[in-house]
């Protein structure tokens, strides 16, 4: 097969920042996909109807003329977050999902939630409004960075799935056996989305030779156990694994530091990779669902209504890309070569 033609891929779980760098970031998503689910991380984080309406306009304003790409939106949960506020989002018919971040966790997380208890009369209101709740899966603090995960699901995602059992819950950027393994179990309101480096790259990836900033995210790579159960989970069938690119825009000199933040960036070509790891395990006709039925069909939407192409085609991918003035972008795989091509 040398043309592989899919159903519009949506990317339910992607950074896009805001100012100067959404015009260097969105055209490279809506080239590909028809919508995305857009973090609300930023600083200050979204946090209510208004500030992610706004948000939207922005985004909107970056898309290039002649597509029809739709930004999905999120709040950002805090401990003070009026259950009201989940009413307003709602009602707006543009805010998707409100996400989880434990305080301290991971970029821009400062401002989230620091007990769980506290934010379960909001929950209660997602539940009963039908807001899907995303979440990122890891405890902070003083936990082995590569347990994180693990304990996240004993301690927090556990007891909060059996508490509210109507919620739904997207377990976001999976990178473990053990939270493949917990959607598996868990009824049909949990699923997980997956990224393209966590399918393509273990822990390996980030010592190769030397320290390699531009592989560090978080969650962070795990070992090859874990991507092997990472790929069994997405080439599975299983409807409730879905594509989340968790791309993550930081420019060089943020990235290349003695603190590097974390982030990987694969907008550029957020279908590729993820075409590339399918074919490698003999698995091109378990993408479609994976990138443009099983999201849609968890968040309650329709499939995109066109198609694209990629072709199997050698391309090389750009050492960077422009993003804020004199400091780039340096995207997942720079230099290298990807063997599938997205199709004009
Ligand atoms: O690697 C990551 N980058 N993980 C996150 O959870 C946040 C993201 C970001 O916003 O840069
Ligand atoms: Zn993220």
């Amino acid at each position: 097969m040398n043309t592989l033609t899919l159903t519009r891929p949506d990317d339910w779980h992607l950074h896009v920042r805001d100012g100067a760098a959404l015009a260097a970031v969105v055209p490279h998503t809506a080239e590909r996909f028809g919508r995305a689910l857009i973090m609300p991380n930023l600083k200050p984080p979204v946090v209510t109807t208004a500030q992610a309406l706004a948000y939207r306009d922005r985004i909107l304003a970056a898309v290039p003329a002649g597509s029809s790409f739709q930004p999905l939106m999120s709040l950002y949960l805090t401990d003070n977050m009026p259950a009201d506020e989940i009413d307003r989002a709602k009602d707006s018919g543009h805010i998707i999902a409100a996400k989880l971040y434990p305080a301290g966790a991971t970029t821009n997380s400062d401002a989230g939630v620091t007990a769980i208890e506290k934010i379960h009369p909001v929950l209660e209101r997602m539940e009963s409004r039908g807001l899907v709740l995303c979440v990122h899966g890891e405890v902070a603090g003083d936990v082995d960075a590569f347990d994180r995960e693990r304990v996240f699901i004993e301690k927090v995602l556990s007891p909060l799935v059996r508490r509210f059992p109507a919620l739904k819950v997207v377990f976001e950027h999976i990178t473990t056996a053990e939270a493949a393994q917990f959607v598996r179990a868990a009824g049909g309101n949990v699923a997980a989305s997956v990224t393209p480096q966590h399918l393509l790259f273990n822990r390996n990836a980030l010592f190769a030779g030397g320290i390699r900033p531009h592989h560090y995210c978080l969650p962070v790579l795990k070992r090859e156990t874990h991507r092997l159960a990472l790929v069994e989970a997405v080439t599975s069938g299983n409807s409730r694994f879905f594509l989340g690119t968790d791309s993550a825009p930081h420019a060089r000199s943020t990235k290349e530091a003695s603190c590097g933040c974390a982030g990987c960036y694969s907008s550029h070509a957020g279908i590729e990779l993820y075409a590339e790891l399918f074919d490698s395990v003999g698995a091109l006709d378990r993408l479609e669902a994976f990138a443009s039925l099983n999201g849609a069909a968890f968040y309650g939407l329709q499939p995109n209504p066109d198609k694209i192409s990629l072709q199997r085609e050698s391309w090389t991918v750009p050492a960077a890309y422009d993003y804020l003035p004199g400091d780039p972008l340096v995207p997942l795989r720079a230099g290298e070569s990807l063997g599938w091509k997205l199709a004009a």
